[in-house]
C-alpha cells in the first residue's frame, strides 16, 4: 500500500488537503490546553462498552493450544498454527493487569519529532508507549529513550531489519529487543497473512537469548472492537493504524495521555517538508484510496479531542 510518492509541492499539498490540521488546530490552541478529566473518564467508559484493553490486549495461555488454527482478521479465508514458541510466549495474565498511570506518551513515527528537542519531555511521562520498534539511540534528543510498551508489526522485521538476511541483521534485530528491557512487546501476529515466518523468527531469538521483554499477541476482536467504538461516533476508520490502536488501549490504562510524532502530512504548518518516519525514507501517500489507513481522518478526530482537552497532541518543539 505504499508508493513512492512524487516530489510534493508543499503548497499544492497544503491546498489539496484543506483543513490539513482541523480547524483551528495551532501552536495557540497548543499553549492553552487544559486536561478535560471528566471527558477523559466518558471516553474510558464508552472504550470499555466495546473492549477491555486491559483483557484484548493479549491472547492469554489457557485459552488456546499449539497447533490451533487461527483465521487472520483481514485475510480471513486464510488461516495460521499456533506455534509451539508463540505458545510459550504468550502470558499467562495480561501484562497491563492493574496498570494505571498518570501521565502517559504515546510516540508515533512521523519525522515532525525531527529537531523537536522533545525526547526529555518523552521520557518524563509515567508509561512510555512506541511503535513498531522504532530506533531511540540515535534520536533520542528528539523522541527519547524510555519504553514500556512497543508494537512490532511482522512487517517490520522485512522493513527494519532486512528479514535477517545476514548474521549482522540477526545481531541488529536482537540488540534492539536485547535494548527494551523489561517492556511489553505487542505482536499483532493475527491481523494480516503474510506474516509468519518473521514472527517465528522473532520469537526464536527471543527464546534462545531469554531477551527480557513481556510478549503479548492481541485479540482477534481487539481490532473489531476499536473500529466499532471508533464508528459510532461517526469516525469511519478503514483500517486503525497501530498509533490509534494504542490511543484507545492507553484510555484504560492512562490519566493523561499525551501524542507525539503524529503528523500524517508531508509538510508541517509552514509548508516545511515533514519526512513519513523520523528514522527512514519511507514514503507514504496519506491521502491514497489504496492505503489501508485513513490517517488523516485519524488526525483531524485526534485534534478535535485535543480541542476538548481529552489528550493532548505535541506536534511542535519541546525547547
Ligand atoms: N504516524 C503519524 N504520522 C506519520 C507516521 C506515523 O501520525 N507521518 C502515527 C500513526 O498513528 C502510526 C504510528 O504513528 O500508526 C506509528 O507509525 P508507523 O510505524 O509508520 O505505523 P505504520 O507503519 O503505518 O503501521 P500501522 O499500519 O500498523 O499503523
Amino acid at each position: 500500500h505504499r508508493k513512492a510518492a512524487a516530489h510534493p509541492d508543499p503548497t499544492s499539498v497544503i491546498k489539496t488537503l484543506k483543513d490539513p490540521i482541523g480547524l483551528s488546530y495551532n501552536n495557540h490552541s497548543l499553549k492553552t490546553w487544559t486536561f478535560n478529566k471528566t471527558l477523559s473518564n466518558l471516553i474510558r467508559k464508552n472504550i470499555l462498552q466495546f473492549l477491555d484493553p486491559e483483557r484484548d490486549i493479549s491472547i492469554l495461555k489457557g485459552t488456546l493450544k499449539p497447533g490451533d488454527i487461527i483465521h487472520y482478521v483481514f485475510d480471513r479465508h486464510s488461516t495460521t498454527n499456533i506455534s509451539e514458541n508463540l505458545y510459550r510466549l504468550l502470558p499467562s495474565v495480561s501484562p497491563m493487569k492493574n496498570q494505571h498511570h498518570r501521565r502517559c506518551a504515546i510516540v508515533g513515527n512521523s519525522g515532525i519529532l525531527l529537531n523537536s528537542s522533545c525526547g526529555s519531555e518523552i521520557d518524563a511521562h509515567d508509561f512510555v508507549i512506541r511503535c513498531n520498534l522504532a530506533p531511540v539511540e540515535e534520536y533520542s534528543q528528539d523522541v527519547g529513550r524510555q519504553t514500556n510498551l512497543v508494537t512490532m508489526n511482522p512487517s517490520v522485521v522485512q522493513r527494519a531489519f532486512q528479514d535477517l538476511v545476514s548474521e549482522e541483521w540477526k545481531q541488529r534485530f536482537l540488540q534492539r529487543l536485547q535494548s527494551l528491557g523489561g517492556s511489553v512487546l505487542w505482536i499483532p501476529a493475527f491481523m494480516a497473512k503474510g506474516g509468519e515466518e518473521r514472527v517465528e523468527w522473532a520469537l526464536r531469538l527471543i527464546l534462545r537469548h531469554t531477551v527480557d521483554v513481556r510478549t503479548a499477541f492481541p485479540s482477534l476482536r481487539l481490532l473489531h472492537a476499536v473500529r466499532g467504538y471508533w464508528l459510532t461516533n461517526n469516525v469511519h476508520i478503514k483500517r486503525p493504524t497501530t498509533g490509534l490502536l494504542m490511543y484507545t488501549m492507553a484510555t484504560r490504562f492512562c490519566e493523561e495521555i499525551h501524542l507525539y510524532g503524529f503528523w500524517p502530512f508531508p509538510v508541517d504548518s509552514h509548508g516545511k517538508a515533514v519526512k513519513y518516519h523520523y528514522y527512514d525514507s519511507l514514503k507514504y501517500e496519506y491521502t491514497s484510496s489504496s492505503s489501508p489507513h485513513t490517517m488523516p481522518l485519524e488526525f483531524r478526530t485526534l485534534s478535535t479531542l485535543h480541542r476538548q482537552g481529552a489528550l493532548r497532541l505535541h506536534t511542535g518543539s519541546c525547547g
